[in-house]
């Protein structure tokens, strides 16, 4: 047995964000998107039962903060990651509700009560209805109207927060909103998810740059960074020529053109995608994993090693690195312990190679309500029995990841 001790100060803990687990999300285009005709012709299609793809009351998240961060806290987690819910903060364009705004104070004081360090995302996927009606993304004015919410955010609440996420995933959001049109609005537009990218990109410094002064004004400590999702890509064909081009598109562009703009960067990693050209749109498609592969119940690929290979790249921008997400789809807990421990076995490389990596978020504290997929994939550390009043029962591979969170290091 070996032991790998990670620095001391490194940051534990796990990942959630708002429509997935706080319930009710009435106001957002998710909502709307859910309960619409074309959502339930896609699952009519799919011979799926459309009750399963409706986020409801979620893991009703949004009443039981106190008892899931207990939880958090019996598991030794030291930080956890949350989105505060544009939708919620501004139901309407002319309307913030305050009440709203104190519900995540409270949730906020109810991690600094139990001494965990705050991250919190400002948009994770979902936007208020009125603002995916004036266009959302696609719209370059509408980032100004993106800022108004997030500076009322950091003036409100920035003195809980340690570490803001500013937006979650834009790449992938661009992508599968506007390219491959599997989240609302499902457009399927190279073109218009560039435009998109772009946006985000623009919304990330603006909101840096003002919110910079908010933090020094008001003498917060609070760091900003993103929560950007990486992939290993395995190309085939003449594509693998352009995996550089590739990688590129798919996250480093993002990350090339805000780090300037990040105190931190956040990486949310899962698995390796394998694609070849397709004369179809979306020009891409995956290809058949090798017989024999390990993998999760989404059928991601468990690549831990491609977790080195991306960190290698990220260590260019010279920025503190938290891992912001990192987890597998195992609703029988069959292979989430040594998903966790292979990971973590290189993300301890990483570190040893100097490369500074300060914490680790697992995804997910619960399971969710996962977007397209509705109940079906279980990310949690902590599982949601729906049939039984969603109670809450700790998966074994919890333990497991508690006792490295206690110790500050893995026991190989
Ligand atoms: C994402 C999101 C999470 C997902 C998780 C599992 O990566 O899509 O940040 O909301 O639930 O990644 O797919």
């Amino acid at each position: 047995m070996s032991r790998l001790e990670f620095p001391s100060g490194f940051l534990w803990g796990s990942s959630t964000s708002a429509h997935q687990v706080e319930g009710d999300n009435k106001n957002s285009d998710w909502w709307v998107w859910e309960h619409s005709q074309k959502r339930a012709e896609e699952l009519r299609k799919q011979n799926k039962n459309f009750q399963d793809y409706y986020s409801g009351i979620a893991c009703d998240f949004y009443n039981r903060y106190e008892q899931d961060f207990d939880i958090a806290k019996e598991l030794n987690h030291n930080a956890q990651r949350i989105s505060i819910e544009w939708a919620r903060i501004q139901p309407t364009k002319d309307f913030f509700d305050q009440n709203a705004m104190e519900h995540y104070r409270r949730v906020l004081a109810a991690l600094k009560k139990r001494g965990m360090r705050t991250f919190v995302t400002l948009h994770h996927f979902t936007n208020p209805i009125w603002f995916s009606q004036l266009g959302g993304w696609e719209n370059k004015d509408n980032i100004e109207l993106f800022l108004d919410y997030a500076k009322k955010v950091v003036l409100d609440l920035g003195s809980m927060i340690d570490f803001i996420c500013v937006i979650n995933e834009p790449d992938l959001y661009a992508g599968m909103a506007y390219a491959q049109g599997f989240f609302p609005p499902q457009k399927r537009s190279w073109f218009l998810a560039g435009k998109v990218q772009k946006n985000l990109i623009s919304a990330h410094i603006q909101f840096y740059k003002v919110a910079k002064g908010i933090i020094y004004e008001c003498g917060y400590v609070c760091q900003i960074g993103t929560a950007q999702h990486v992939m290993k890509i395995k190309a085939l064909g003449f594509l693998k020529f352009f995996t550089y081009f590739i990688e590129k598109a798919v996250y480093l562009n993002f990350l090339d053109k805000t780090a300037a703009c990040s105190d931190f960067i956040g990486i949310n990693y899962y698995t390796r995608h394998s694609i070849k050209f397709s004369w179809r749109y979306p020009f891409i498609r995956n290809i058949e994993i090798e017989p024999g592969t390990l993998l999760t119940d989404f059928g991601w690929e468990v690549y831990p090693q491609g977790f080195l290979y991306l960190l290698r790249q990220i260590k260019k921008y010279n920025k503190p690195i938290y891992i912001t997400e990192n987890g597998a789809a195992d609703a029988e807990d069959k292979l989430r312990k040594d998903f966790i421990c292979q990971h973590l076995k290189f993300l301890h490389q990483a570190i040893s190679e100097g490369i500074p990596v300060q914490g680790y978020l697992h995804w997910s504290l619960l399971d969710n309500f996962e977007w397209a997929h509705g109940y079906e994939m279980k990310f949690g550390l902590v599982e949601i029995e729906r049939q039984n009043g969603l109670r809450r029962k700790i998966r074994d591979s919890a333990y497991y990841y508690a006792d490295i969170c206690k110790n500050n290091y893995l026991e190989i």
